[in-house]
């Protein structure tokens, strides 16, 4: 808003430059006429101007790049074929439908580490241009932001007022909660509205906006189908959507600790896509170290890799398949090697 009222202001300045003070009259009139006549050519593509400056909710700045997103779940998720799937095809579809019902709503689960937080970064990268730092991608996080269960109203609220606030200025904003699981049931019921298949409500649209749900709560239930899949012989990437879907709704739907039973999310139907993230192999640790090796610009020396890999804890404890906290403390290790 405040920035739109600047180009009247630099017109007004600009014609009282010339129309005052000024020696040479005729001139200084027709300077004036030609002047007012291009800035109101100026003000009249001001706005596109404006965008190509600033982050404005217009094309130039959202755009799904689905290549680009293909391309980096592809190469940079690892040991998630299901989650690349599913993410790929829920996005894209949803950011290519013209008319969507319902805004789209992710369910991310699994094992801390497995690459929730990434994937929902990739997705903000690939969708605006100022990625993570786009003024339309909302982050909370349960602990940090809503810490306190008897401040629960006002938290409410705030939510409330957030979220409107932010779709009425965008309709296609961004919302990641993370730690769903220690989310007060009632912060998720007053978001549940927003999610709903709702025309409008209260003159705004939710029906562009996307929300993004991680949490840990089905994490077991994963890991056990995951052992499985390994003790008979057969391969991860042979695990399908159903094998798991089924066993994490229901864990998290039974599960009276995570909350998120409590509200009717999955009783209505209004989480659109579960998706599953498995435990991670030493193999897939690995890659994360030469990626992040890469990323730095560094060569992928496999002693820094062994000696990371190598302080990673792994379970069960005597076949020591997966890593207990996935890729979450490579970063953190890498530092101290380098
Ligand atoms: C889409 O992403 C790919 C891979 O990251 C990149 O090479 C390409 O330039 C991007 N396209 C646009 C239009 O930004
Ligand atoms: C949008 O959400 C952020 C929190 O991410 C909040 O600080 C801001 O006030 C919201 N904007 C509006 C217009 O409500």
């Amino acid at each position: 808003m405040r920035l739109h009222q600047r180009p009247a202001l630099y017109i007004a300045f600009a014609l009282s430059c010339v129309s005052t003070g000024n020696a040479i009259e005729p001139i200084s009139t027709s300077i004036a006429v030609g002047m007012a006549a291009a800035l109101t050519g100026l003000l009249a593509i001001y706005p596109n101007m404006l965008c190509s400056i600033h982050e404005c909710c217009q094309e130039e700045w959202i755009a799904m790049n689905s290549t680009g997103l293909k391309e980096t779940l592809e190469g940079k998720l690892f040991g998630q074929h299901l989650a690349t799937q599913v993410i790929l095809k829920a996005v894209t579809g949803f950011v290519n439908n013209k008319k969507p019902k319902k805004p789209l709503v992710l369910s991310l689960h699994g094992w801390t580490g497995t690459g929730k937080n990434l994937v929902s970064q990739m997705i903000a990268e690939h969708l605006y241009r100022k990625g993570m730092k786009s003024g339309f991608v909302h982050q909370f996080v349960s602990t940090a932001h809503f810490p306190h269960a008897d401040h629960i109203d006002s938290y409410k609220d705030q939510l409330q007022q957030w979220v409107r606030g932010n779709v009425s200025s965008c309709a296609r904003s961004l919302f990641i909660f993370d730690e769903m699981d220690k989310m007060h049931p009632g912060l998720i019921d007053s978001i549940k509205p927003f999610l709903d298949y709702y025309e409008t409500m209260d003159g705004v649209s939710y029906r562009q906006a996307i929300f993004i749900f991680l949490s840990n709560a089905g994490g077991e239930k994963i890991t056990k189908v995951a052992l499985d899949f390994w003790n008979e012989g057969k391969k991860r990437e042979e695990i399908q959507l159903k094998d798991l879907e089924t066993a994490v709704s229901l864990e998290v739907f039974n599960n009276k600790k995570s909350g998120f039973w409590h509200t009717s999310l999955i009783d209505k139907n209004l989480v659109d896509f579960f998706v599953p993230f498995l435990p991670l192999e030493i193999k897939h640790v690995r890659m994360c170290v030469k990626e992040e090796l890469k990323s730095r610009n560094k060569k992928p020396d496999e002693d820094i890799v062994n000696a990371v890999v190598e302080e990673m804890t792994y379970f069960p404890k005597e076949e020591k398949i997966f890593s207990d906290k996935g890729c979450k403390t490579v970063e953190k290790k890498l530092d101290y090697h380098l």
